[in-house]
């Protein structure tokens, strides 16, 4: 008798059939179904009739399918124990979660699958050796999922340092798509992708979306087998051998995360950004987001106490909250070749030592913050020398380095020990607020002193970020890796905002930010207002669009604001008033991103209690007429809305606007009229961006 199990939000229902002693199979996952639905309806509707040349009892694929099912796609499980057969099944409901034992001989694994009241599906697997002899673990899914018919193409990030979040869309192949990462970070490519219907865009077309919760090396798939039948799994990797359960021994696989959505990338993020502020970086609604400001691109390695302390000033001039001191501040560490691993306060740069330059900070109204990269280390360093033999290494003379520097071994105590009591002096002599948390190196090789680190080197970062934590509650922690290299919902647990990526270049970063916020809230996307010309692409831009772009992620300033002209410094200390005149309408409001029909990018934060919300509108190229199209505005009610064009204006704009044109005081426009027909802007300039405003009357 089968039984089944369904598991409803407001967006979707999950629909679960359960047999005994065979692994649950997943029949739905899409839009709520109704309470009369007839479950085992569904289930008839979808049996596929008897023909030719298949088992004679059809295979059923679990939500954990292995090859003993008859399943010819990949399994979930591979491991020592041969043959891999389910002998055991047993399944529990409890309120909002499905929890599923499966037990084959010595192995015993349990999925927990929880659908949050946001859409989100968390789905968790534990495996555990109740033997006698060790066993081997070469692959453990997270989530192993039927793709809906309808689910026909990918769509997937392409990325690379200062190039992160490039979104591309592709027919899925016949055989299997796999986007396998083995850079010992989550990578610049992310670990999202989607299933979608082909005409799926930004607010229309079914949706899943799924994301991996996990900083290593990990495999994204979706495989689409002979008969048709598509499934996307996503799971952490590892080297052969690197997992080897002893007697007792257990394996937590890393949280995967799905979401379907009815409404495009618009309905995913409303699924992802509550679940996400509620229930892994809580933190980020507490506190508003600080204007920060940070020394890299202002001054990079040339600086000493007087020049941050000028910096400091010309910062809170500008209205900055924060003063993060990047790289360079530590012993010995002239440039990027050197002295990673010695934490200590550099007394030839600071020769009075940190506090005089953090008393200045907080004298003039800014909290401190300070760049780490603990997880490396020089092969120039103490550290390195008292330790050589603390660093990811094949033999002692094959040590690779990239960037100059080597990767700690932190699935090691005594190495994390270490680095938890320099972290913590730190932290304790210093009045420190913040963190920025490097990790600038690509993980190889991946054998340390102990064998094999490659998993558990992450496990063992994730362990000192914990441990540091809960010394330190009060201290906020950025994840950054070259940029954008480090972005999932694994760190983010463990950190307050990522940075998106290494280039400040506002037309990159519409992008980057649109697609880090597909699953991100603004908040935790750090977003900068960087120098003119950009010092990664060399592109000159407008500080109006240069601040505007950043307004609309957690804003701060890179550059140096002595370099800055007095005209564009009263601009960005309008845009930074603005920021936090609007900021809990932009940090804990409804975000949606969309492009116009004639291709502008568009951002739209609605207020939580609705009665405000900000635009932003920014045109890149050229348009292809002189007139441009009007933009049509989602996401606000059926109300009427003053509407407004902050100031200051696009220069250009601000001098080509006839004087007595309505856009020159508010005007009033109806929700739907917005929706439906849209504004027309002066938009047609290229690298303008627009803020407009809209109070609910
Ligand atoms: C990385 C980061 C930058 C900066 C430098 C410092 O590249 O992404 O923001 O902190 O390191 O070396």
């Amino acid at each position: 008798m089968t039984a089944y199990e369904r598991l409803d939000a407001a967006t979707t229902t999950l629909v679960l059939a359960l047999n005994p002693d065979a692994p649950p199979r997943l029949l739905y996952f899409g839009a709520p179904l109704t309470r009369a639905s007839d479950l085992a309806a569904l289930d008839d509707v979808q049996d596929a009739p008897r023909r030719e040349s298949t088992p004679d009892v059809a295979p059923a694929p679990g939500i954990f399918p292995v090859a003993a099912d008859g399943f010819a796609g990949a399994p979930a499980l591979s491991c020592d124990l041969s043959p891999l057969r389910w002998r055991q099944c047993v399944w529990r409901r409890e309120a909002d979660t499905l929890t599923t034992t499966l037990s084959a001989e010595v192995l015993r694994i349990t999925l927990t699958w929880r659908l949050d009241a946001t859409g989100v599906l968390v789905a968790d697997a534990h495996l555990e050796n109740a033997g006698l002899k060790p066993l081997q673990v070469d692959h453990l899914a997270s989530l192993s999922a039927p793709l809906p018919a309808w689910a026909a193409e990918i769509g997937a990030f392409a990325g690379d340092w200062s190039r992160e979040a490039q979104p591309r869309r592709f027919t899925a192949p016949p055989g299997a798509w796999r986007q396998a990462n083995r850079t010992g970070r989550t990578g610049f490519q992310g670990a999202t992708f989607l299933a979608c219907e082909p005409a799926a865009g930004d607010f229309t077309g079914r949706m899943l979306a799924f994301h991996l919760g996990w900083s290593g090396d990990h495999a994204l798939d979706v495989e689409t087998l002979a008969d048709g039948t598509r499934r996307a799994m996503l799971a952490a990797a590892w080297p052969p051998g690197e997992i080897v359960l002893g007697p007792g021994e257990s394996l937590a696989a890393p949280t995967a995360y799905a979401a379907f959505s009815q409404t495009g990338f618009d309905g995913v993020s409303r699924c992802f950004h509550p679940f996400i502020r509620e229930n892994i970086s809580p933190r980020a609604r507490r506190t508003p987001r600080r204007v920060h400001f940070n020394s890299w691109e202002a001054v990079y390695f040339d600086f000493d106490e007087t020049r941050l302390m000028t910096l400091a000033q010309g910062a809170a001039d500008l209205g900055a909250e924060r003063f993060v001191l990047d790289d360079g501040w530590f012993l010995g560490r002239r440039d990027d070749r050197r002295a990673l691993g010695d934490w200590s306060v550099d007394p030839s740069r600071f020769p009075r030592g940190l506090d005089p330059l953090i008393d200045h900070v907080k004298g003039l109204g800014m909290d401190f913050g300070l760049w780490v990269e603990p997880e490396m280390v020089s092969p120039d360093s103490a550290l390195y020398r008292a330790h050589p033999d603390w660093c990811l290494h094949d033999d002692a003379d094959a040590r690779p380095t990239m960037r100059q520097q080597l990767w700690l071994d932190l699935s090691r105590a005594e190495v994390r020990d270490h680095l938890f009591d320099a972290l913590d002096a730190l932290l304790r002599a210093h009045d420190i607020a913040y963190l920025k948390w490097d990790c600038n190196r690509a993980r190889f090789p991946s054998a340390g002193a102990n064998g094999i680190a490659a998993h558990r080197v992450i496990e063992g970062v994730y362990a000192l970020l914990d441990r540091l934590r809960a010394a330190h509650p009060q201290v906020e922690i950025e994840s950054c890796a070259s940029g954008g290299a480090r972005i999932d919902l694994g760190v983010l647990q463990r950190a307050d905002r990522v940075w998106a990526s290494d280039t400040t270049d506002a037309i990159e970063r519409l992008r980057i930010q649109r697609w880090t916020g597909l699953l991100l809230p603004p908040e935790l996307i750090g977003a900068h207002v960087g120098p003119s010309p950009n010092h990664t692409t060399g592109r000159r831009l407008p500080m109006m669009f240069r601040a505007r772009v950043a307004m609309f992620g957690h804003m701060g300033l890179e550059l140096d604001p002595g370099r800055v002209t007095e005209r564009d410094k009263a601009r960005l200390r309008a845009c930074i008033a603005q920021y936090k005149t609007h900021r809990a309408t932009l940090h804990r409001g409804r975000r949606h991103a969309w492009t116009s029909d004639d291709g502008v990018a568009c951002q739209l934060s609605v207020a939580h209690d609705r009665a405000e919300a900000l635009a932003l509108l920014a045109r890149t190229g050229v348009a292809s007429h002189a007139v441009s199209s009007p933009v049509r505005i989602p996401g606000l009610d059926d109300a009427r809305y003053v509407v407004s064009l902050l100031d200051p204006w696009p220069s250009l704009a601000g001098r080509r606007i006839a004087e007595d044109s309505p856009w020159r005081g508010p005007r009033m426009i109806d929700g739907a009229t917005l929706r439906e027909a849209g504004l027309r802007l002066p938009l047609s300039d290229p690298e303008t961006a627009w803020l407009i405003h809209f109070r609910r009357l």
